[in-house]
C-alpha cells in the first residue's frame, strides 16, 4: 500500500446483499472501489451484530484493492490477531473501546498491518496527538456508529482541525458515515482523503446490475475532487 492524499472510495459492504459477499466485492471493484470498507460489529460496543474474522477471511480472495477493517468491538485486543491473519491490509480501531488505545495500536503495528484510530462524533481529537506516530489512518465517524444509511453529522471542523494536526505525515483521513453525493464536497474540503459509503453506493443496484454501483461510486468521487480541484489536499 502506497501512501497518496488522493479522493479513496470504500464502499462499506454492510450495505452489500449479505448472501452475496464474495460477489460483492468483485462488483464494487469492478465498479471503481478504492479500497473494501468491512464493518465489524459486536452487539457490545455498538447496538448491532455483523461478522468476524472468518468472514473476513471468507471474502479475502475476492478483495484486490484494500482491505479496510473496522472493529466496532470491545475489548480488541484479543482479536487482533485474527483479524491479521483474515487477511486485513488496515485494522481500525475505537478509541472509546478500551482504557488502553496506545497498547490496542502497538498490537495493531506488532502484525504488519497499518493502524487506524477510529473516533466518535462526541470525541475530541486531543488525544491524536500522541498517537502520531502510531497510526496510519484516523477514521471520523460521522454518525454514531452501529448501523448504514444514518444522516451524516457535519463535523467539518473537527476534520480541519485534525488535518492541521496531521500535517505532512503519511496518515489518512476517513469519514465514515452519511457520505453521499451531497456531503462528500464537505467532507473533502475539510481535508478528508478516504470516504466511506454504504448505502449510498449500494442503492439501487445488485451484482446483476453492478453498473448501478459504478455509477454511484464515480458520483461520490466527482463531487469530492471538484472540491479539491484535484489537488491533493
Ligand atoms: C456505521 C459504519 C459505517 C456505515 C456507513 O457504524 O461504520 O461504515 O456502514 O454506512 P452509510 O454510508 O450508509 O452511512
Ligand atoms: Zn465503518
Amino acid at each position: 500500500m502506497t501512501f497518496d492524499r488522493s479522493i479513496k472510495i470504500a464502499p462499506s459492504i454492510l450495505s452489500a446483499d449479505f448472501a452475496n459477499f464474495g460477489a460483492e466485492c468483485r462488483a464494487i471493484e469492478d465498479q471503481g472501489a478504492d479500497w473494501v470498507h468491512v464493518d465489524v460489529m459486536d452487539g457490545h460496543f455498538v447496538p448491532n451484530l455483523t461478522f468476524g474474522p472468518a468472514m473476513c477471511k471468507a471474502i479475502r480472495p475476492h478483495v484486490r484493492t484494500v482491505m479496510d477493517v473496522h472493529l466496532m468491538i470491545a475489548p480488541v485486543d484479543p482479536y487482533i490477531e485474527a483479524f491479521a491473519e483474515a487477511g486485513a491490509n488496515i485494522i481500525t480501531a475505537h478509541l472509546e473501546a478500551g482504557p488502553h488505545i496506545h497498547r490496542t495500536l502497538q498490537a495493531i503495528r506488532a502484525t504488519g498491518k497499518k493502524a487506524g484510530l477510529a473516533l466518535n462524533p462526541g470525541t475530541g481529537i486531543e488525544a491524536v496527538a500522541h498517537l502520531l506516530d502510531m497510526i496510519d489512518l484516523v477514521c471520523v465517524m460521522t454518525v454514531n456508529p452501529g448501523f448504514g444509511g444514518q444522516k451524516y453529522i457535519d463535523l467539518s471542523p473537527k476534520i480541519r482541525a485534525l488535518r492541521a494536526m496531521i500535517g505532512d505525515r503519511p496518515i489518512h483521513i476517513e469519514i465514515d458515515g452519511g457520505v453521499t453525493v451531497d456531503t462528500a464536497p464537505r467532507v473533502a474540503r475539510a481535508g478528508a482523503d478516504v470516504l466511506v459509503a454504504g448505502s449510498a453506493v449500494f442503492k439501487g443496484g445488485s451484482v446483476a446490475t453492478p453498473e448501478i454501483y459504478g455509477r454511484n461510486i464515480r458520483a461520490i468521487r466527482m463531487a469530492a475532487e471538484a472540491e479539491t480541484g484535484g489537488r491533493l489536499a
